[in-house]
């Protein structure tokens, strides 16, 4: 380093003082923190006008061994440059690193919100109801989808001939085996199954040969069944005024009429308060107020026996409601395919 600032006239170092000096600015380069420390160095060493290797090369006429010095002088000369070029590469690399991870970790950015997803309408709607039905003291029990003639119909009391039998209502698999096309073979299975006091309710998916504006072939039903001694029709008032004034709402009144199904004895259809007018009358209920939601009865004697059941001992009621026309209803969907087509457009509207 003396050479450096040595003075023209001052001694010339010699080619192992070259070799000291090369390390020493490999060293400092290596260490250069930043590029403003790098472009100090460079300039120390490097610089045109007051650079120390500039200083050297101005002593390689009054060296004593011109080819040995002028030979270490370049060895020096290529070890800072290399030096700087590594420690450039390097810093370079350090650089768009650290502007990657700045970008990475960018924590003023606003957060992405996870999308929520919701429960289907009709899911909803069934888990309302099962809530309710709970509070009264019923149980869930589920049935399959593909039953035979005896649990659709048979044990149910259908005569051979009723139309529900015919392939037009009905979809058949072969092999005696068909899509239910209502929950009331749960009715069976259930009966079967337990012993009364039976409380239950069955939700679940039926099919008909069926497809309009209102019906799909596939929709959704909720069975109720409550088999025990001494059960009357005004239990299943009862039941039916608890379930729809909590359902709907308090001021929700209900009105049977008279009906027929082959399972219920007397049977009736049910109608509540019309959800859009409140009884006025609109286009909706066509002018009368009410609207239909469900069918009920009392269990016929003869559904009883299928089941070994003794009906002078025993006596209940049932009731089936179509869990789409709720679901239509609650959240004024005008088709029931969009019910199906997992139309997210429609899904979003739908919370509870
Ligand atoms: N299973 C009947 C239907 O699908 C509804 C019903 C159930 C009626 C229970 C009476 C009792 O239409």
């Amino acid at each position: 380093m003396a050479a450096a600032e040595t003075p023209a006239g001052a001694a010339v170092p010699s080619p192992n003082e070259l070799e000291r000096l090369a390390a020493e600015a490999e060293a400092a380069i290596a260490a250069a923190v930043d590029r403003a420390a790098w472009e100090r160095l460079r300039v120390t060493w490097l610089g045109t006008r007051q650079g120390r290797l500039r200083a050297l090369q101005g002593l390689i006429p009054r060296a004593a061994d011109k080819r040995a010095f002028g030979q270490a002088f370049n060895r020096l000369k290529e070890r800072v440059e290399g030096a700087l070029a590594a420690r450039d590469e390097a810093l370079a690399a350090a650089e768009s690193a650290a502007r990657g991870d700045r970008a990475r970790l960018d924590v003023t950015l606003p957060g992405r919100r996870p999308r929520v997803g919701a429960l289907h309408p009709v899911t909803l709607v069934a888990r309302r109801i099962e809530e309710i039905f709970r509070g009264l003291g019923y149980s869930v029990a589920l049935g399959p989808e593909v039953e035979d003639d005896r649990f659709n119909f048979a044990l149910l009391n259908f005569p051979d001939d009723h139309p529900a039998r015919d392939a037009q209502d009905t979809l058949f698999l072969g092999d005696g085996r068909l899509l239910r096309t209502h929950t009331s073979p749960v009715q069976i299975r259930t009966l079967l199954a337990r012993r009364p006091p039976i409380r239950v309710i069955c939700p679940g998916r039926v099919y008909r040969n069926d497809n309009d504006l209102r019906r799909s072939p596939m929709f959704h039903q909720v069975e109720g069944l409550c088999v025990a001694e001494g059960i009357t029709v005004g239990d299943l008032k009862g039941t039916l005024e608890a379930f729809v004034t909590r359902l709907f709402s308090a001021a929700t009144a209900i009105r049977l009429r008279p009906s027929y199904f082959p399972f219920t004895e007397p049977s009736c259809e049910v109608d509540i308060t019309c959800q859009i007018c409140s009884g006025a009358g609109c286009p909706t209920c066509s002018g009368s107020g009410w609207m239909e939601i469900l069918g009920a009865g009392m269990v016929d004697p003869r559904v009883l026996e299928n089941c070994a059941l003794d009906p002078d001992r025993y006596s209940g009621f049932a009731f089936g409601l179509g869990l789409d026309r709720v679901a239509m209803n609650r959240w004024k969907i005008p088709n029931i395919r969009l019910l199906f087509e997992s139309d997210e457009r429609l899904l979003r509207q739908v919370r509870d």
